[in-house]
C-alpha cells in the first residue's frame, strides 16, 4: 500500500457499532424504533428513551442485543440527566446519544396553529434535543456521537408545517454550534435528515391529500421512504469511519431537495 494511504489494518468496517453504548430517544415506534433494531442487530447495547413504557418493553424485548429502558419525557432537562446517569452506572459510559423523538401534532396553517402548538412542537423537537446533548456531552468522552434527527422541512418547508420546519431549522443550527463547541472533546455532532417516511407519525401527513400529493411529487424518487433506507445513516455517522465528519446534515429523501 503506497505510504501516503494511512488505513490501518484495524479500520473498522463502515457503520460497525459493535459494543457501542447507544442512547436512542423516540425508541418506542417509528423511525427510532427501527433505528434501535439496526444498532441492536449490529451488536450495539442500546438505551431506549419515550413516554410510553409499554411500546419501549415491547420493543426492547423484541431485540437481540443488550438494552436498558428509561420512561419520560425529553423536554425533562432532570430526566434527560438520569438517562445519562443510569447509562454510565450500568455501563460505564455513553458512545452515542442520538436525539430522535419528536412530534408533528397538525397540518394547518399559523392562524389554526394555537401558541400552546407551536410551543409544544419547539419544546419536544429543539429544546428536548438540547436537553439531551447538554446531558451527553457532560459523560461522553473523546470519541463521543451526537446525532439530531432532523428534516427535509428544514431546509425546505411545506404548508401548514411551519413550527415543525422550524423546529427542525433550529436543530441544524444547533447541531452546528455544538460542533463547534464539543469539538476539543473530541464528540462529533451531526444531523440525519429524512425526507418523507412511513410511520405512525407520518399519519396525519399522508391523511391529508393536498400534502400526500405534494411529497410523491417532489420526491425524486417518487416514493415513501422504507425503513432500510434510513439506518445506515445513523450508523454511519455512529461509527469511527464518521470521525472527521462534524457539524454537517446527511439528507436520506430520495432526492426530495432536488425536484
Ligand atoms: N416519519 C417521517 O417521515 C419523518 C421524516 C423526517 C423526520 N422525522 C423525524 O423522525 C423522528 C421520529 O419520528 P417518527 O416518524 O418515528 O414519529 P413517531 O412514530 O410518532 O415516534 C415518535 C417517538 O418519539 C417519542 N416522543 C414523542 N414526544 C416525546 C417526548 N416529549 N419525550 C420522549 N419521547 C417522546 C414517542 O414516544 P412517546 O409518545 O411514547 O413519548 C415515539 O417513540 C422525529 O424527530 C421526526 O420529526 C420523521
Amino acid at each position: 500500500m503506497p505510504e501516503r494511504i494511512e488505513i490501518p489494518d484495524s479500520f473498522p468496517s463502515v457503520g460497525g457499532v459493535s459494543d457501542k453504548r447507544v442512547v436512542i430517544t423516540g425508541a418506542g415506534r417509528g423511525l427510532g424504533e427501527l433505528i434501535t433494531h439496526a444498532f441492536s442487530r449490529g451488536g450495539a447495547k442500546v438505551v431506549l428513551v419515550a413516554r410510553t413504557e409499554r411500546e419501549l418493553k415491547s420493543v426492547a424485548d423484541s431485540l437481540p442485543g443488550p438494552t436498558m429502558v428509561f420512561c419520560g419525557d425529553v423536554r425533562d432537562a432532570d430526566f434527560n440527566e438520569a438517562v445519562a446517569d443510569g447509562t454510565v452506572s450500568e455501563w460505564g459510559g455513553v458512545d452515542v446519544w442520538i436525539c430522535n423523538a419528536g412530534i408533528s401534532p397538525i397540518v394547518a396553517g399559523p392562524l389554526d396553529t394555537a401558541p400552546q402548538v407551536w410551543r409544544d412542537v419547539i419544546d419536544v423537537n429543539l429544546t428536548g434535543a438540547f436537553l439531551g446533548a447538554r446531558a451527553a456531552a457532560r459523560v461522553m468522552g473523546k470519541g463521543g456521537r451526537l446525532i439530531f434527527t432532523g428534516s427535509v422541512l428544514g431546509e425546505r418547508p411545506c404548508k401548514g408545517l411551519a413550527a415543525y420546519s422550524a423546529s427542525k431549522a433550529g436543530l441544524v443550527g444547533m447541531a452546528k454550534g455544538l460542533a463547534l463547541d464539543l469539538a476539543s472533546s473530541g464528540i462529533t455532532v451531526n444531523v440525519v435528515a429524512p425526507g418523507w417516511f412511513d410511520s405512525p407519525l407520518a399519519d396525519a401527513w399522508k391523511s391529508n391529500d393536498q400534502l400526500s400529493e405534494f411529497i410523491l411529487g417532489h420526491t425524486a424518487q417518487k416514493r415513501w421512504g422504507r425503513s432500510v433506507d434510513l439506518a445506515g445513516a445513523f450508523q454511519f455517522l455512529a461509527s469511527e469511519a464518521a470521525a472527521f465528519v462534524t457539524g454537517t446534515v446527511l439528507n436520506v429523501d430520495g432526492g426530495y431537495l432536488l425536484a
